[in-house]
């Protein structure tokens, strides 16, 4: 059963792809995702030593496991088309296309990895990160529902779209909201995961832990991290807390009850339960399952 469930994201973390020391660092961490950064934790002139280095890293990659992704810098770059035919020939389970701005962006990624033979299990990952990816973020999510666009997954960026807006980066984020809540809508129409925007202060966990809750309770799958301080709280949040798994037992039991198994709605500690709940309820136990047989 837990096999058939998508892979969790609670937690994608940005590995520069120069850092030494945070790659010798991974097989320690409980992250769901690896992120190799090329774009912009590299600097121009380590571009080509940053894509080498991943080479060798797929080449030795070991099988299953966590998710390992590559954000590349942008196809109008001087980089991203290197980026791009790289990658289309590693290990990989997918390529994270920066300042997408359209939908044909993910399709002239798309072809080019289709030109190139890359399996169908290379998925592409989008950054939300200017104006005009917010503006067209129904088209983009909507190739979600075409599986020969390969779009599995999009990342909010909001340092970009703070510089490029003028919005302000409160604590609470209140300015944010609506554009945060319109980037889960359209993932969720669209068929594919919303990963919240990393979060720069990595020294203040209580505050992190609040961020990731609220991004939680607004219907996000996971987040964008940059610390190993930062996995702890990011999978705890989008984990099925103790006290919901408590409920879906609940329902599940309540709905195994002779009386109720032809109900199609019954009457639970004084609230109506629906069979969407009971849907919802099994799909949460079997996430809970699911997460307990991770191995990083
Ligand atoms: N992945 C894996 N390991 C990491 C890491 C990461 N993203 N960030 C830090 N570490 C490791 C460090 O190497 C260090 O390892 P050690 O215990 O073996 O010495 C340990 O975690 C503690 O790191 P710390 O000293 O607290 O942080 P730092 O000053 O080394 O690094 C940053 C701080 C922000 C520079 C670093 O976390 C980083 O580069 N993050 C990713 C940035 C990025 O990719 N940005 C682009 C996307 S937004
Ligand atoms: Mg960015």
């Amino acid at each position: 059963m837990s096999h058939s469930l998508p892979r969790p994201r609670r937690s994608a973390l940005f590995v520069p792809a120069t850092n030494e020391k945070a790659i010798a660092k991974l097989p320690q961490l409980a992250c769901d995702a690896v992120i190799f950064d090329l774009e912009d934790a590299v600097l121009p002139e380590h571009k080509a030593a940053a894509r080498e280095r991943l080479a060798r890293f797929f080449a030795e990659r070991p099988e299953g496991g966590r998710e390992y992704v590559v954000r590349i810098n942008s196809l109008a770059s001087p980089w991203g088309a290197d980026d791009l035919a790289a990658a289309s020939g590693w290990a990989t389970d997918g390529v994270v296309l920066p300042k997408v701005e359209t939908a044909r962006d993910l399709l002239e990624a798309n072809d080019v990895l289709d030109e190139a033979d890359a399996p169908d299990t290379l998925k592409l990952w989008a950054m939300i990160e200017t104006p005009r990816a917010l503006l067209n973020l129904p088209a983009i999510s909507e190739l979600g529902r075409d599986p020969s666009a390969r779009l599995s997954c999009l990342i909010a960026g909001l340092n970009d779209l703070a510089k490029d807006t003028g919005v302000k980066i409160t604590p609470d984020r209140r300015y944010l909201q609506p554009w945060l809540l319109q980037m889960v809508l359209c993932a969720r129409a669209g068929g594919v995961d919303m990963l919240d925007s990393v979060s720069n202060d990595f020294r203040d966990l209580d505050a992190f832990a609040l961020e990731c809750g609220e991004a939680a309770a607004m219907g996000f799958s996971g987040k964008s991290i940059i610390h190993p301080a930062q996995i702890g709280p990011a999978n705890a949040a989008f984990s099925p807390s103790d006290e919901a798994l408590a409920e879906a037992r609940a329902v599940v039991d309540a709905f195994a009850l002779p009386e109720n198994t032809a109900s199609g709605v019954i009457s639970l500690g004084g609230k109506m339960v629906e069979r969407l709940h009971l849907a919802e309820a099994e799909r949460l136990l079997a996430r809970a399952t699911q997460l307990e047989g991770l191995r990083h």
